[in-house]
Parts: structure tokens; sequence; C-alpha cells
């Protein structure tokens, strides 16, 4: 980019031109916050606190029998939103419910039972925290060995490497799909197709992929898929995560957690589990309609804005930063430490310093929201729908005047 490119003002025209301009006043944003950690905790649409306000209501006013005016449809149906606007996913393969972790340990334990004779399970070190934890304690817990892939911190697992570590005795493969710390993009055709050529299954975490990137988990023959609606998908805090299982599958997998509305015919109160047919089956307990109805409102507005449109400003708010930080943050000793080429790229931007974690600080304290991930790394959020590219500019403004 040419430096007349990386002014302030070049940054407000961008934004004067965005065709995604128009979504930010539909969030509530403080006014005096840069807010670049959209891909940590996204912010809140206003549509979101309306559709609240009419669900609370509806619950004073009709309690219990909310549940046979919507309410028990909502994990399927606010699952199948989602699975057509952001996952590529045809009807019937989604559901929402549980936490991330939850619903990461069910497909986990789903996938190590439909491949009894198989002892090893493949991620990588980089992996989120969260699946490497349930993985070990799933691993422990049914005598199965963990194999490490080791990648370079700053990319993610790409196919070869996968491929040389997979074989007969592999049951499940599992990474993230955009890597939480570099914003690494797998390639997850070519890595479904690896996988499934030696017979093992592949789980999918998809946490900052969704809502930011364009995704194709029917056409991409994914086999499990989780990820949280928190972040680009703006459901909120806590808001439930979702499980999207090939339909081809679901009728041999079983997951762990037999529950009642995981049944068929729960309201029959009968004794013994049978799993209920489809996505149902991967149900456990009672759905969280509040948070469920704030996903809903997150989904429908990364529908209609469009994902390719979403992914186009992505591509373009994370080009600015990087360019920004090579001419304004490299003399300071920050590197960047995402992928060069946009493809392999989500929305956030790792930017390395030895000093981060106390240059984290010091922005969110001047109303930079950033984030620090360990060890060395300063995360810039970019939230199509509600980051403008002035909100990069200010922010490597700020960084540079931390650092000068
Ligand atoms: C890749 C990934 N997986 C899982 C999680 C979190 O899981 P949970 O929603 O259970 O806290 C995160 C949270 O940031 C994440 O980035």
């Amino acid at each position: 980019m040419s430096t007349a490119l990386l002014s302030r003002d070049a940054a407000v025209e961008l934004d004067a031109s965005d065709p995604l301009r128009d979504f930010r006043r539909r969030f509530v944003i403080a006014p005096d916050v840069v807010y670049l950690d959209g891909n940590s905790l996204g912010c809140l649409p206003r549509a979101t606190s309306e559709r609240l306000e009419r669900l609370v209501a509806q619950w004073g006013q009709r309690g219990v029998r909310g549940w046979d005016e919507g309410w028990l449809e909502l994990p399927l149906e606010v699952g199948d939103r989602l699975g057509s606007a952001v996952l590529g996913a045809a009807p019937g393969q989604v559901a929402i419910g549980d936490s991330t972790t939850v619903c990461f340990y069910k497909l986990v334990c789903a996938a190590l039972d439909a491949r009894p004779g198989r002892r090893q399970i493949l991620t990588d070190l980089d992996n989120f925290p969260t699946d490497r934890y349930v993985l070990e304690g799933v691993a422990r817990a049914r005598g199965r060995e963990l194999v490490w892939l080791r990648g370079d911190p700053g990319g993610g697992p790409e196919p070869e490497e996968v491929a040389s570590l997979i074989g007969p005795e592999t049951a499940l493969v599992t990474f993230s799909h955009v890597s939480y710390r570099s914003a690494h993009v797998a390639d997850m055709a070519a890595v479904n197709a690896a996988v499934g050529e030696a017979g093992a299954l592949m789980l999918w975490d998809l946490s900052h992929s969704a809502g930011s990137v364009p995704l194709a988990l029917d056409a991409d023959r994914v086999d499990l898929a989780v990820g949280c609606t928190y972040k680009y998908l703006n459901g909120g805090p806590g808001a439930p995560a979702y499980m999207y299982v090939r339909r081809q599958l679901q009728a041999q997998l079983r997951q762990p957690i037999w529950g009642w509305l995981g049944r068929r015919d729960p309201f029959q109160m009968a004794p013994g589990y049978e799993a209920a047919e489809g996505m149902t089956g991967f149900l456990s307990g009672t759905p969280p309609v509040l948070a469920l109805a704030a996903v809903d409102e997150g989904v429908r507005m990364v529908a209609e804005a469009g994902i390719d449109a979403v992914r186009a400003k992505g591509v373009a708010l994370t080009e600015l930063a990087i360019a920004l930080a090579g001419a304004r943050l490299a003399q300071l000793g920050v590197s960047v430490v995402s992928p060069r080429d946009p493809a392999r790229r989500g929305a956030h931007v790792a930017l390395a310093h030895p000093d981060a974690r106390e240059l984290c600080a010091d922005l969110i304290a001047t109303g930079v929201i950033v984030d620090f991930r360990r060890p060395d790394v300063i995360r810039f959020g970019l939230s199509p729908l509600t980051t403008r590219f002035v909100d990069v500019w200010d922010g490597v403004e700020a960084l540079r005047r931390q650092l000068g």
C-alpha cells in the first residue's frame, strides 16, 4: 500500500465507501472505545435487546406454555439458519446448545466410539486450550493415545504434516479451522480428504471461522464440527455453541450425555434411553431459550450482510492492519505473526512484541480494546460488521504512541 493510502484520512474514506458501513449503527458500541476484540466477544446488536425484551415479556405472560409456542424448536431451527447462512450446511445437520467445550466433548466421544479398534487422536499443540484439555481427559478415560502435531506457531496445521501423522491407528483428527492465535486458515478440504482416506473421523473447531470466513461444510465433506457463537456471530457472553454432524454419520454416532431432550418422545418419560433421530439425538437438556434467541439475531444479521461481503471486508481490514503495522510499528519492534496471504488468514491480526502483555493492558486502559495471547501476541480482532477502517488506524496509532 502506498503511504497516501495509509493516512487516517484514507481510512475515513474507506469507511465512507464500505458497503457494510450501515451495520455498525445497528450495534451498541460505547463511543469512547476502539473495539478491536470482536474475535473474543462480539458487540451487542440492537435487534437482540429488542428480541430479548419481547421474549422476557412472553415468559412473563405465557409462562410454561412458551415451550409449546416455539421455544423447544429453537436449537434445531436456529441451527438450520446458522447452517444455511454461515456454515454451508443443508438443513438437519446443526444443533445449538451447551458450551463449545461440552459440544466438543460430545462429538469427540461419539467419534471415538465409532472407531473402536483405533487408538490414536491427532491434534496440534497450538490448538485452543479447551480442545486440548478435553482431548487429554477423554484420552485418559478411554485409554487412547494423543498424538501432537508441532506446527509453526505463526501458522496452523498443513495437509502434508497431517497426512504424515495419520494411519490405521488414527481414530480422530481435530484442529481449529482458524487458529485463535495466528489467524491461520487451515485447508479444510485437503485435510478432510487425507483423514477420510485413512478411515478416521475429522472434527473442526470453527469458533474463529463462523461469521468471518465462508464455510462449505457439506461441499468440503466435513464429518463433524463445533464452534462458539459469541465472537463474529455476536450471540453474547456465554452464548451456546453449535454442533454439525454430517447427515450420513448421524445414525452411526452416539453422543455420551444421554439427557431427556435427546431421547425419542421425551415427554413419555419412559424407562431406558433411546436416542432421537437426527440432530435431536445430539441434544441433552433444556435449551437456553434466551441465549438462543440472541444467537438467532446475530446469525440473521450475518445472513443479511452476506458472508461473502463480510469476508471481503475482513480481508480489507486485516490488509490495512498489516500494512500499517509494517509502515508504523516494525521499526519499534513489532512483527506480524499472522499469514501474509489473505486467503490463509481469518479476520484477526496477531502482532508480536516482547512487552505484549503490558502493551495490551495499557491499550485497554486508554480505551483501545485488544487482547493478549501468550507468549507475546497482541490480537487485533477486526469484526467486519462493527469494526471501521479508522478503528484499525487508531488502534495502530495508539500502539505506536505506547512504544514511542
Ligand atoms: C477455538 C476455540 N474453541 C473453544 C473456545 C471456548 O469454548 P467455550 O465456549 O466452551 O468456553 C474458544 C474461546 O475463545 C475458542 O477460541
